[in-house]
C-alpha cells in the first residue's frame, strides 16, 4: 500500500553513512575525512518509491532468496514504460537482460570488435564507457564535444576526417554524462547516418534517458529509422530513474537479430544468467506503479537546478553552470576563477568540505569544469553551497 506522506518526501536528509555506500562511505575513505558533503557519485540521496520498497519487503518476508528468472511482467512493464514515456515501440524478443550497463558496454566491445580496432567516444566521457574501449585493448578515437553558445555539440567535421576503415564502433552517451546534453532527433540521425556510412555499430547508453529538465524531450535511438536500428545496441535501466542502482539491473534492446544473437552468446560466454532476486520486482514496480514518484522527483530536481543557479549567480558567479537538458548532474566551468584543477580540488576538500567530481575524471577534455550532483535534499545542497560561499574569498584570492 502506498504511503503518500513518505512517497514524495525528497526533503528529509537520510544518513547514508555506515551502509557501505559508494557515494558517502567510499568517498569518506578516499578523502580520509568523514565531515565532507559528497556531491560526486551519480545516485540520488532520496529514498526509492514506497511501492518498490514494499515490493522488496514482500520478497524479504518470503524468506527464500533462490535463483530468479525474468517473467512476462518484467518485459511488459518496460515495454509499456517506453511506449508511455518515450513513444517508442519495443518488442519483447528485442530485449536482452544484462545486470549492468558497465558490463554490457564492455561485452559489446568484445562481441563486435577486435583488439586493435578503433572505437569512437565523445569527450569529456563517462569513465567506465571510456574504459570499455581502453581496458579491452581497443584504440580510442576521442571526439571532443565543442562548446558553442553555451551548448555542446558533436564535431562531425572532425569525425569525418578522423574515421578510418579500422574504426568499428561508436559508444554514445545519450543523454550525455557529464555535459548534460539531450541529443535532438536531428543530431541522433546525423550520428546514425555517420555510423551507417562508415559501417559502425552504435552502442547507445541511455541510462539517463528518463531524467530530463522541464520542457526537454528525450529521443531514444530506438525511434530512429529501421536502417539505423539495425546497427544499434541500446542499453537502458530503471536504476538511475528510481534511484535503485544497488539492485543491479539493466538490459539491452537490440532490434537486429544477428547482432542480438551475438550479444546473447557473449553474455552466455561469461556465464551471466540470472537477475538478482530483487531485480524483477524492482522493474515491475518502478515501471507500472511509480509514475507519481517519478514526476515528483523530476520536479524536485528541476527546482534544485533553479535554486543552485540562483545561489551561484549571487554568491559564486565565477562558476559558470551549463544549461542542464538531462541527468541530475550540473557541468560547471570554472575558468573564470583562473585556478588549476589541483587548487580547486584542494579548496573543495580542505576549505569548503564538499566533494564533487573534477573534470579530468572525464578525461583531459573535462579539464576546466566540475560535475556536481544535485539529486539531494535541498537543505543538504544549501549546507554545501553555504560552506563553499563562506570560503569563496580564499579561492578568489588565488586567482
Ligand atoms: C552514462 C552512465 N552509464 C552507466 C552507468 C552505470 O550503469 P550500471 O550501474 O548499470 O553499470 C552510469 C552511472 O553513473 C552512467 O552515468
Amino acid at each position: 500500500m502506498a504511503k503518500p506522506e513518505f512517497e514524495f518526501d525528497f526533503d528529509t536528509i537520510v544518513d547514508r553513512r555506515n551502509t557501505n555506500c559508494g557515494k558517502w562511505d567510499t568517498m569518506d575513505k578516499k578523502y580520509k575525512n568523514s565531515q565532507l558533503i559528497h556531491l560526486g557519485v551519480a545516485d540520488m540521496d532520496f529514498r526509492a518509491p514506497r511501492q518498490i520498497i514494499d515490493g522488496f519487503q514482500t520478497c524479504i518476508d518470503h524468506g527464500i532468496f533462490g535463483y530468479t528468472d525474468l517473467n512476462d511482467a518484467f518485459y511488459d512493464s518496460f515495454i509499456s514504460w517506453m511506449k508511455r514515456k518515450h513513444f517508442t515501440e519495443v518488442k519483447k524478443e528485442e530485449i536482452v537482460f544484462c545486470p549492468r550497463i558497465n558490463i554490457s558496454s564492455r561485452l559489446c566491445v568484445e562481441a563486435f570488435t577486435k583488439p586493435g580496432d578503433t572505437i569512437i567516444i565523445n569527450t569529456p566521457a563517462y569513465g567506465p564507457l571510456y574504459d570499455a574501449i581502453v581496458k579491452n585493448n581497443r584504440n580510442v578515437l576521442e571526439s571532443r564535444l565543442i562548446s558553442e553558445n553555451d551548448r555542446y555539440r558533436i564535431d562531425f567535421e572532425h569525425l569525418e576526417q578522423a574515421v578510418t576503415p579500422n574504426t568499428k564502433m561508436f559508444l554514445l552517451c545519450s543523454p550525455h554524462n557529464p555535459v548534460g546534453r539531450v541529443w535532438t532527433r536531428e543530431e541522433l540521425e546525423q550520428i546514425g547516418n555517420f555510423c551507417l556510412k562508415h559501417r559502425l555499430i552504435l552502442f547507445s547508453d541511455e541510462i539517463h534517458g528518463d531524467i530530463t529538465a522541464e520542457g526537454v524531450e528525450f529521443i531514444s535511438t530506438l525511434s530512429l529509422r529501421e536502417e539505423i536500428r539495425k546497427l544499434l545496441v541500446m542499453a537502458v535501466s530503471p536504476t538511475k530513474t528510481f534511484n535503485i542502482p544497488g539492485v543491479i539491473l539493466s538490459y539491452l534492446v537490440i532490434p537486429d537479430e544477428r547482432l542480438r544473437e551475438q550479444m546473447k552468446s557473449e553474455i552466455d560466454r561469461i556465464g551471466m544468467h540470472n537477475p538478482t532476486v530483487f531485480a524483477v520486482t524492482a522493474a515491475e514496480k518502478a515501471y507500472t506503479e511509480c509514475d507519481g514518484w517519478y514526476d515528483a522527483a523530476l520536479a524536485y530536481i528541476n527546482e534544485n537546478d533553479i535554486y543552485t543557479r540562483n545561489f551561484f549567480a549571487k554568491h559564486m558567479p565565477e562558476f559558470h553552470i551549463y544549461p542542464r537538458e538531462g541527468t541530475y548532474l550540473l557541468w560547471m566551468d570554472y575558468s573564470g576563477l583562473d585556478c588549476t584543477e589541483e587548487e580547486l580540488e584542494e579548496w573543495f576538500l580542505k576549505k569548503a568540505h564538499v566533494s564533487v567530481y573534477m573534470g579530468t575524471v572525464f578525461q583531459e577534455d573535462g579539464r576546466g569544469c566540475i560535475r556536481m550532483n544535485i539529486a539531494s535534499p535541498r537543505a543538504l545542497l544549501t549546507q554545501a553551497y553555504e560552506q563553499m560561499a563562506n570560503v569563496y574569498d580564499e579561492l578568489k584570492k588565488k586567482s
